[in-house]
């Protein structure tokens, strides 16, 4: 088996480890040994299209399990599967010193992240994270919840895992927009202090992400006003106007999540440009390195007549903006959180975003001319 790379999220409470590499999922039952040793069973939360996958009866906390499955989609990610999960916790005999084991992508973990927060008020919980995204985003960190109607993630806890494995082998089975989603998350971790992140092996990449985000959280656990998790919304402010706009018009598939990322930390880099915090040199930079990583930087044809009004009322509402046009942009001191953000200002970097042309791929997926 190749080596596995640990990396330590210190927190007050004493932390945890993240474990990335090809193979990590074995590491399981000794995650559950040593990190909840008075677990007698465990509940598996999955998701069905993991449940499919023929790696999935090679998951093996050590001890007696229950299997719990919900159907995939973020559209599962509500109140009424928590409390289904919990029933079904109840049920199969899961009491206060067990343990859940979240084995998927992000959906999965915030969902059983979520339940086991609230579980007999809080039980263990481990994250086997299957897709990219959870493996350098999700599964770290500690953000549980769910979606409401009214927004995404309205409602949840912040509630540690006492493990993350990040098995990069399980990746094989993962269909290309979910790796069009992770790599969108990478380009943004490529502008918090990894800028040649693109040239290492995958393994290496997850781990370089894994670690930028083990220190975000260290740092930040309960993401501050001003506190350094922040920084990891780069390219999200205008990502998630992007997203709800995609669903108001009725093209809910226009946009994969990291795939908005991808334009939004390029739109970051425009806006920058226009408020005179960088030259052309870093708006070329972001451009190429979300090409490298195989996505685009300009809007897709169906995004390219949103209204930049409704945009920007979009990022006004987005929760990140607390009451006024917020944005993490780059600049001469690196990125930082900047407030009170022009909305003419937005306009006129919208006006240059629309301007790219959303062409024809370098490897891997769509780019801009
Ligand atoms: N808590 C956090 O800090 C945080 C951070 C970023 C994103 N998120 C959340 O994560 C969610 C998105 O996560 P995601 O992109 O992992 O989506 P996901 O969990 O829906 O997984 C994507 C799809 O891939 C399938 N899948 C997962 N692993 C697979 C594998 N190895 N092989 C084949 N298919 C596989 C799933 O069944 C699903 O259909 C969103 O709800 C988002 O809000 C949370
Ligand atoms: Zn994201």
């Amino acid at each position: 088996m190749a080596a596995l790379t640990t990396v330590t999220v210190d927190l007050p409470a004493g932390g945890y480890d993240v474990v990335v590499g090809d193979g990590a999922m074995r590491e399981l039952p000794a995650l559950v040994a040593v990190r909840v040793p008075g677990a007698r069973h465990a509940a598996i939360v999955t998701d069905e299209h993991v449940a499919a996958q023929s790696w999935f009866g090679a998951i093996d906390p050590g001890i007696d399990a229950a299997v719990f499955t919900v159907a995939p989609g973020e559209r599962v990610k509500q109140l009424a599967t928590v409390e289904t999960l919990c029933r079904g916790f109840a049920r199969a005999g899961i009491g206060r010193a067990d343990v859940v084991v979240s084995v998927g992508g992000g959906v999965v973990s915030d969902l059983a992240g979520f339940a086991a927060a609230v579980y007999h008020r809080g039980i263990a919980y481990c994250n086997v994270a299957t897709t990219l995204l959870a493996q350098v985003d999700a599964a770290i960190g500690g953000k549980t919840g769910v979606d409401l109607p009214e927004g995404k993630n309205l409602a949840g806890a912040f509630w540690q895992p006492h493990g993350v494995l990040c098995d990069s082998a399980l990746l094989a089975t993962l269909p290309e927009r979910e790796w069009a989603c992770g790599r969108g998350e990478m380009a943004k971790y490529a502008f918090l202090g990894v800028p040649a992140l693109i040239d290492l092996p995958l393994v290496d990449q997850i781990a370089a992400c894994v670690r930028l985000k083990a220190a975000a959280v260290a740092g930040d656990e309960r993401e501050t006003s001003g506190g350094a998790r922040v920084l990891l919304n780069y390219g999200h402010t205008l990502a998630h106007a992007l997203e709800a706009a995609a669903l108001d018009k009725g093209h809910p598939d226009a946009l994969a999540h990291g795939e908005a990322v991808a334009i939004g930390l390029v739109f970051a880099a425009l806006l920058a440009r226009r408020l005179g915090r960088i030259g052309d040199d870093r708006v070329a930079a972001h451009l190429e390195v979300v090409e490298r990583f195989g996505l685009s930087g300009a809007l897709p044809p169906s995004l390219v007549e949103v209204d930049p009004e409704e945009l920007i009322s979009y990022m006004a509402r987005d929760k990140k903006a607390a009451h006024d046009l917020t944005f993490v942009l780059d600049g001469a001191r690196g990125l930082e959180l900047v407030h009170g953000v022009d909305p003419s200002d937005v306009d006129a970097a919208y006006a240059d975003l629309r301007a790219l042309r959303w062409g024809p791929a370098a490897p891997g997926g769509p780019a801009c001319t």
